[in-house]
């Protein structure tokens, strides 16, 4: 048998598998590629693989043969039952120390699951995070591995070549933690995704509805933006799609796309999990919902005929003041959604003892991927100066930016609320700012109405914590309260 040539193999030659495959062949490595389907292997050789140091495999025996070792196998199919069929596939012909890679959206406890079964095989697995579609994966995407760390040396120098590189020659690649933890970071980034997509939409809708802004306006305020404060990778697609017409019909191709999302559910994972942690993530929250909403278009087409708004007027105020409070709107809306998400990380990484660096995460997410953005340096820099820091809002730079951005956020909600607009991301994460800043909310009537109607006992304020009172409100109650304990 001749000796094994292949740096590393990939399986799954859809679009993120091929771009991946030329990226790590483009940085010197060779690669070996297999796929159920095996003639997309010969179109790939025959095509943008030719004259380059890829071998094509008909089958996994010959993948397998072709890898130098430890072997190194990276899974590009869609995540769920796919993998755990080509893992049993693979795990027989493996040996203790060869490598399994699973770069799809998968859901983190799946791969939790995974690198401690092959870990009794004696395999190392890896469940990473890979964010920056077609483009990022094939020019440097953001790489967020987790799972078996033993495995990390052998692959850090692939994933830190191919990843995005920013402020020189940074990687927005490092080992993320143990088990799903790579897999929890991509899917809370995912989240987050929703969110920054959810208030551009939102901020659209302001200029669009209110001041009648079309796509060529919309496009020189996204543009202005872009050179601010919001400068990042979305808000810079969402100023080139308003600068797209249809070629058919020359209307801009945005007023000629039903108002209708999709979603494959990362977003609403982000949201499961928040709530099992017991993590407010308001923000992702209304962002899913929006969507959600979005989709029941035949109803709301039906209620817009029926249910009653505010008259729809033009909007009244000084119209250049009234876009800059709206980029301030989002500004600061997006501050509290990046502290709703890394609040998060911080609660898994305390709950499940890994150790997920925030400001690691911050540096991945700073280039390659589809939230990067200039703000996330900012977020590094935060981390940097606390790593334990609770909240981000209570970095000195972030609660200044918030400490200025906050009176046009606040006109922005009032006016939005006054003309009917729906701005559910933007006034939730008010809303957080809000509550998170109280140091007495109106709880002490709900701790009062649950012990009314279920004897469920409160603390007093003028008592140490942990002690429990029940009162027989009614005079017909009896002096029993019920267990205090979390579902
Ligand atoms: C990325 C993206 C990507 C995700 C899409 C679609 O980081 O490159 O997050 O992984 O699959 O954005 O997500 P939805 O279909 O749920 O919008």
């Amino acid at each position: 048998m001749a000796t094994p040539t292949a740096d590393i193999g990939l399986i799954g030659l859809a679009v993120m598998g091929e771009n991946l495959v030329l990226n790590m062949e483009d940085h010197g490595f060779t690669v070996a590629v297999f796929n159920r389907t095996t003639s997309r292997v010969d179109e790939f050789l025959a095509g943008r693989a030719k004259g380059k140091k890829i071998v094509g495999c008909h089958s996994v025996e010959e993948l397998v043969a072709s890898l130098k070792r430890p072997r190194k196998i990276m899974i590009m199919v869609k995540a769920g039952s796919a993998v755990d069929a080509v893992i049993d596939q693979l795990a027989p012909l493996l040996e203790p120390g060869d490598i399994l890679i699973d770069g799809g959206n998968t859901h983190h406890p799946d791969t939790t699951r995974r690198t401690r079964a092959l870990k009794e095989k004696g395999l190392l697995f890896i469940g990473t995070g890979v964010s920056g579609g077609e483009e990022g994966a094939l020019r440097g995407p953001s790489i967020m591995p987790g799972g078996n760390p033993d495995a990390w040396p052998h692959v850090k120098p692939i994933f830190q070549a191919i990843a995005a590189k920013v402020d020189g020659n940074v990687p927005c690649c490092d080992w993320v933690g143990p088990e799903g933890a790579g897999h929890f970071v991509k899917m809370v980034h995912n989240g987050i995704e929703y969110g920054d997509m959810q208030l551009i939409c939102e901020a659209y809708h302001l200029l669009h509805a209110l001041l009648g802004f079309g796509a060529d306006a919309l496009h020189e305020v996204f543009d202005r933006w872009n050179r601010g404060p919001l400068d990042s990778y979305l808000i810079e697609i969402t100023r080139d799609i308003f600068g797209y017409r249809d070629p058919e019909s020359g209307q801009p191709m945005v007023d000629l796309i039903l108002d209708t999302a999709g979603q494959k559910g990362t977003g609403k994972w982000t949201v499961i999990s928040s709530a099992e942690l017991g993590v407010p993530l308001t923000l992702i929250a209304e962002a899913v919902y929006a969507r959600c909403l979005s989709a029941l278009k035949e109803e709301r087409v039906r209620a817009s005929g029926i249910l009653k708004g505010p008259a729809v007027e033009s909007f009244s105020g000084n119209v250049q003041q009234f876009v800059d409070d709206v980029e301030m709107a989002l500004y600061a809306s997006k501050i509290i959604s990046y502290a709703q998400g890394f609040a998060l990380m911080r609660a898994m990484a305390r709950e499940s003892g890994w150790t997920i660096e925030n400001g690691s995460v911050a540096l991945m997410w700073r280039g390659g991927c589809i939230i990067r953005s200039a703000f996330l340096g900012k977020i590094k820099e935060a981390f940097d100066r606390n790593p334990a820091l609770d909240n981000l809002m209570l970095d000195p730079y972030f609660q200044g930016e918030l400490e200025r951005s906050q009176s046009g956020w606040r006109r922005v909600a009032s006016v939005a609320v006054s003309h009917g607009i729906p701005i559910p991301a933007m006034s939730s994460a008010l809303a957080y700012y809000d509550g998170y800043r109280s140091d007495r909310l109106p709880t002490n009537l709900l701790q009062a109405q649950r012990d009314y109607f279920g004897a469920h006992t409160y603390e007093r304020t003028d008592r140490p914590r942990g002690e429990f009172f029940h009162t027989n409100w009614t005079g017909r109650g009896g002096t029993t309260a019920s267990t205090t304990y979390n579902a």
